[in-house]
């Protein structure tokens, strides 16, 4: 398990970020800070992060949309003030969008624009905004080389994210991807993550890897 100490999570309401939040706070060393970031932490779809928080004073909800750059600013501004001093071991950018329909034949620019902003333009703004207190956990780290544990950035991507892997999934029809889907529960997902996250160090910087740790190609 990761020994990060303070952890940071996009998109943390539901899917894979809730899941990553419940299994880091039932941890056997959980960090001593979550910050569990989503569009609307007051509103119904954070209900279950909120009953969450009222049970683990470690766990801290912070609105953040990583579709819009002041929201990223200013919840790192939130986020150094709660830290107090420490730095950020871990960044979890999870959240992301995903439009089943969208065919060549019917994908349309504002969809396009919207999934990059979201998925690829979101992460780079977050490891932006989060790098001083990446930097200040890695200065402050006696730790030798790159790990979760001292300060990283984790982007959640997909294998659908491969080009070279295009000809496997591309021309399958949507319904079988569901199918396939449905085989991986969330609980596995997330268990394989996590194990996979404290074996990661300078060779893994920059690779595509699945939920085991195998490598995907780009
Ligand atoms: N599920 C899979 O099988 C699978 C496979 C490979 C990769 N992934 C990747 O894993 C990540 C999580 O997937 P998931 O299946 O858990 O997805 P999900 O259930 O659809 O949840 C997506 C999360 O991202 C949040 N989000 C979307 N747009 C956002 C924005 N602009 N700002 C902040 N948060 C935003 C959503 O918040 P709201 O509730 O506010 O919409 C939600 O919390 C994604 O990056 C996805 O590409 C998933």
């Amino acid at each position: 398990m990761a020994a990060a100490r303070t952890v940071l999570l996009t998109g943390s309401n539901r899917g894979i970020g809730l899941e990553l939040v419940k299994q880091l706070l039932g941890s056997p060393r959980p960090p001593a800070w979550i910050f569990a970031t989503c569009r609307d932490p007051e509103g119904p779809r954070a209900q279950e992060l909120r009953d969450l928080a009222s049970k683990h004073p470690n766990l801290v909800l912070v609105k953040l949309d990583v579709e819009n750059p002041s929201a990223i600013t200013d919840a790192a501004k939130v986020v150094e003030g709660k830290l107090d001093g420490m730095g950020l071991n871990l960044l979890i950018n999870n959240a992301g969008i995903y439009t089943p329909t969208a065919s060549l034949e019917t994908v349309d620019a504002e969809d396009m624009v919207r999934t990059y902003k979201t998925n690829a333009v979101g992460p780079m703004l977050m490891a932006q905004a989060f790098l001083p207190l990446l930097k200040k956990a890695a200065q402050d780290s006696k730790e030798k080389g790159l790990s979760c544990s001292k300060a990283a950035i984790i982007n959640i991507s997909t294998i659908l994210g491969s080009i070279k892997k295009t000809p496997d999934s591309f021309f399958r029809p949507v319904i079988s991807y569901r199918c396939s889907k449905a085989d991986l529960t969330v609980d596995t997902s997330v268990r394989g993550l996590l194990s996979v996250l404290p074996i990661l160090s300078e060779k893994h910087s920059g690779t595509l890897l699945n939920w085991e740790g195998k490598a995907i190609p780009w």
